[in-house]
C-alpha cells in the first residue's frame, strides 16, 4: 500500500484545511458503541466524590477485606483511602483472571528488536511471579523491603514487578536509559536489599553489557545483598555466588508463594522523578487507591475492553509504564504488545508493521514520538493496514495542534478519537483528559478534568483565574491514586506539593489556562523542570552533572524550546581561569553527564559564557538565559548585577546560530 507523491501533496492541503477546525466532536462510529456516552459518570461523581470512588474500587478489584472508611482525611495532605481494606495488587492483576479461566488468555504481545515474538499468557506470567516471589522471599526480603528493577523491555520486567507486589515488597524501577551511576543514586536513596537486572541490553542492533556495568556500583551499596540476573542478550555477566542469581535457575527451583493481602495503604511502589532540586523525589504509591485510578482510566478514557490489542509505546522505567503497560491492562485482563526496541529499527515503519501484524487497536504514544514521525514523513505508516486502530492517546507533554492533526488524520484515518492525557508521575494516574464517546475534543488541550477531580487554574494568591488567563495548575480535592509522600521525606513532600496554597490544595508546578467551556490547556512547567521528549529532567540535576568536570566553573541549564523534542537541554557554560574551551570539552562534558544521568540529559547545545547574568543576591536569572537562548526579546533586566553579561551571551548565541545554519 504504497503512497505515490500525489497523496503525500493530497496529505498537506487536506492538513492545511484541518488546521481551521476547533472542535472535533467524537467519531460517530465510535460513539455508537463507547462504553460511556453521556455525562452521567460526571454527575455521579460530583454528586458524592468520595461514594463514586468507592464504587469504583468495590466494581474493579478484588478485595479480600472491605475498607471500614472510604477516606481519611483528618490530616492533609496525608491522606488515606479505603482505610482497613486488604488486597494484593498481584492477585488482581494475575491470580483472578486465571481463576476465572482466562489463564490462556495472551497479556503480552512481546516483539523483541531483532522482530522475535513472545507471546505471554496470564497463566505464564502468574507461573513465573509465584515463583520469583518464592526466591525474594527466601532472600530475606519482607513486606516493605525497597527491590530495585533495572531491565530492559521485556515480560520480566512485569513479573519482577507484580513478584514484590506478591509479598508486599515495593518496587523501585529505574529506567534503562539511565546510567548506573543515577541508578546507584536511585537505590541509595530506597535503601534497596534486591536488585533485579538483566545480562545486556540491546539498542538498535547493539548489545551492551548491563550486569558488569551494574557490578561497578554495588560495593557502595552495603544494604544490597541479592542480584538476580535475566538472561536476555548473552553479553558475559560476572556472578558472585553469595549474591547473585539467575533469573532463570532460581525460578526453576522455586515452588510459588501464594497472594498476602496487605493494607490498602501498604506501599506498592516508589518512582523517583525530578524535581526543582538535583536529588530526585522518590514518589510512593500505596495500593489500594492507586489501583482504583489505574484500573477505572483504561476502561473510560480508553475505553479498553476484551477484544482490544492495546499498545502503550513508553518504558515501564517511567510512571507511564507503570500505570498503563503493566498495572492498568493487567487489572483489566487486556492484551498488550510489549516492544523492547526502537522506532526506526529496523527501520522507520516499524511501530506501524506492529500495529499491523497484532491487530492494534488503542495505541498510546507521546507528542515527541509524533513529531519524530511526521518528519519522517506519512509513506511509513502509509506502507502499513493501520485500519484496526479505533482509539489513539497521547502523554508526556502538551501536543501541538499541527502534531495532533497529523495523528488524527495519518494514524488515525479520521475515525479514530485522540485522547490528550495529562497526568503526572505524582497523580498515578490520568486526571485529564476526555472521555471518546463523550467529550468534544479540542487539538492540544487534554479538554477536562475526569469524574471526580476537581482541577483549577489559581494566580498567585490561589485565586481562580478569569477563563483564557494563565495561572497555576492546582488540584483541590485529594484522589485515590494521589502520592501519599515522598520516601523518606515527608516534609519535601509537603513542602513541594502542599504549601504553596495550603495543605488541601495540590500544587501540580505546571501552568495553564482554562477556557470559557472549562478546557484545560497545559503550557509547561512552572519550576526548574525540563520536559525532553516527554522525559521529565532537573536542571539542577544536570547542572551538578556539568560542573562535575574540572575544567568547568559554573554552569545554568534550562529549557528551550525544541520542535521535536519539545523542550532541550541547553547550558550555559563558564570554564576555569586559564582553559580555552572548545568542541573537545564540549565532548567530556556531554560524556560526563551521560555518566552521570544517562544520555537522554546530554545537552543538546553547550554555550560558553564569561559570566552569567545573576541578580545582585548571585541567583541566576534562568528567565533571561530562556530567553536569550531562544532569542526574544529580554524581560525585565532591572535586577541583573552586569548588563555586559547579557551583550556577550546574545553575541554567542547569535554566531551559534549561524553556525547551525549553515
Ligand atoms: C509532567 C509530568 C504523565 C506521565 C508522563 C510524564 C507534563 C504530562 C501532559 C499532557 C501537557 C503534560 C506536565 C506534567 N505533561 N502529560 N497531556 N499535556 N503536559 O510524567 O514525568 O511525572 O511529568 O509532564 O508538565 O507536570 P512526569
Amino acid at each position: 500500500m504504497a503512497t505515490s507523491p500525489l497523496r503525500a501533496e493530497e496529505l498537506e492541503r487536506e492538513l492545511e484545511q484541518l488546521l481551521g477546525r476547533d472542535v472535533f466532536p467524537p467519531p460517530q462510529e465510535f460513539r455508537a458503541r463507547a462504553l460511556v456516552r453521556d455525562d452521567t459518570p460526571w454527575r455521579e461523581a460530583e454528586r458524592d466524590p468520595v461514594g463514586w470512588w468507592e464504587r469504583q474500587a468495590r466494581e474493579l478489584l478484588e478485595w479480600s477485606e472491605p475498607w471500614q472508611r472510604a477516606l481519611d482525611d483528618s490530616n492533609p495532605p496525608f491522606y488515606r483511602w479505603f482505610v482497613g481494606g486488604r488486597l494484593n495488587a498481584c492477585y488482581n492483576a494475575l491470580d483472578r483472571h486465571v481463576a476465572a479461566g482466562r489463564g490462556d488468555r495472551v497479556a503480552f504481545h512481546w516483539r523483541g528488536e531483532e522482530g522475535e515474538e513472545r507471546a505471554v499468557t496470564y497463566a505464564e506470567l502468574l507461573h513465573d511471579a509465584e515463583r520469583l516471589a518464592t526466591v525474594l522471599r527466601e532472600r530475606g526480603i519482607a513486606p516493605g523491603d525497597v527491590v530495585g528493577i533495572y531491565l530492559p523491555m521485556i515480560p520480566e520486567v512485569a513479573v519482577a514487578m507484580l513478584a514484590c507486589a506478591r509479598i508486599g515488597a515495593v518496587h523501585n524501577v529505574v529506567f534503562g536509559g539511565f546510567s548506573v551511576e543515577a541508578l546507584r543514586d536511585r537505590l541509595h536513596f530506597s535503601n534497596a536489599k534486591a536488585l533485579i537486572c538483566a545480562d545486556g541490553a540491546r539498542r538498535k542492533g547493539r548489545k551492551v553489557a548491563v550486569k558488569a556495568g551494574v557490578d561497578r556500583i554495588l560495593d557502595d551499596l552495603p544494604a544490597l545483598r541479592t542480584v538476580i540476573c535475566v538472561r536476555h542478550t548473552g553479553e558475559a555477566a560476572p556472578m558472585r555466588p553469595d549474591r547473585d542469581l539467575w533469573w532463570h535457575e532460581a525460578l526453576r527451583a522455586a515452588g510459588p508463594t501464594p497472594a498476602e493481602p496487605f493494607d490498602a495503604e501498604h506501599p506498592l511502589f516508589v518512582l523517583y522523578t525530578s524535581g526543582s532540586t538535583a536529588k530526585p523525589k522518590g514518589v510512593l504509591h500505596t495500593t489500594g487507591g492507586y489501583l482504583t485510578g489505574v484500573a477505572w482510566t483504561p476502561r473510560h478514557v480508553f475505553d479498553l475492553r476484551d477484544d482490544d490489542i492495546y499498545w502503550c509505546t513508553a518504558d515501564v522505567g517511567w510512571v507511564t509504564g507503570h500505570s498503563y503497560i503493566v498495572y492498568g491492562p493487567l487489572l483489566a485482563g487486556a492484551t498488550s504488545v510489549m516492544y523492547e526496541g526502537a522506532p526506526d529499527y529496523p527501520d522507520k515503519d516499524v511501530w506501524w508493521e506492529i500495529c499491523a501484524r497484532y491487530g492494534v487497536t488503542i495505541f498510546y504514544t507521546a507528542p515527541t514520538a509524533i513529531r519524530t514521525c511526521m518528519k519522517w514523513g506519512p509513506e511509513y505508516p502509509l506502507r502499513h493496514d493501520l485500519s484496526a486502530l479505533r482509539l489513539l492517546g497521547s502523554v508526556g507533554e502538551p501536543i501541538n495542534p499541527k502534531a495532533w492533526l497529523w495523528y488524527w488524520r495519518v494514524i488515525g484515518g479520521g475515525r479514530c478519537p485522540i485522547v490528550d492525557t495529562w497526568w503526572q508521575t505524582e497523580t498515578g494516574h490520568i486526571l485529564i483528559a476526555p472521555l471518546p464517546g463523550v467529550t468534544p475534543l479540542k487539538p492540544g488541550s487534554a479538554t477536562r478534568p475526569l469524574p471526580g477531580i476537581d482541577a483549577a487554574v489559581v494566580d498567585d494568591a490561589g485565586r481562580e483565574v478569569e477563563p483564557g488567563q494563565q495561572g497555576y495548575l492546582v488540584l483541590r480535592r485529594p484522589w485515590p491514586g494521589m502520592l501519599r509522600t515522598l520516601y523518606k521525606d515527608p516534609e519535601r513532600f509537603v513542602e513541594t506539593y502542599f504549601s504553596r496554597f495550603g495543605r488541601e490544595t495540590y500544587f501540580v508546578g505546571d501552568a495553564a489556562r482554562r477556557d470559557e467551556e472549562g478546557y484545560f490547556w497545559v503550557v509547561g512547567r512552572v519550576d526548574d523542570v525540563v520536559n525532553v521528549s516527554g522525559h521529565r529532567l532537573s536542571t539542577a540535576e544536570v547542572e551538578s552533572a556539568i560542573v562535575a568536570h574540572p575544567k568547568v566553573a559554573e554552569a545554568a541549564v534550562i529549557g528551550q524550546a525544541d520542535e521535536r523534542t519539545g523542550q532541550a537541554i541547553c547550558a550555559f557554560v563558564t570554564v576555569e581561569a586559564g582553559v580555552e574551551p572548545d568542541e573537545r570539552l564540549a565532548d567530556e562534558i556531554r560524556a560526563g553527564v551521560a555518566e552521570r544521568i544517562g544520555k537522554l540529559a546530554r545537552p543538546a547545545r553547550i554555550i560558553w559564557a564569561n559570566d552569567l547574568p545573576k541578580t545582585r543576591s548571585g541567583k541566576i536569572m534562568r528567565r533571561l538565559l530562556r530567553d536569550i537562548a531562544e532569542g526574544r526579546a529580554l524581560g525585565d533586566v532591572t535586577t541583573l548585577r552586569d548588563p555586559a553579561v547579557i551583550e556577550q551571551l546574545e553575541a554567542k548565541v547569535r554566531e551559534l546560530r549561524a553556525a547551525e545554519r549553515s
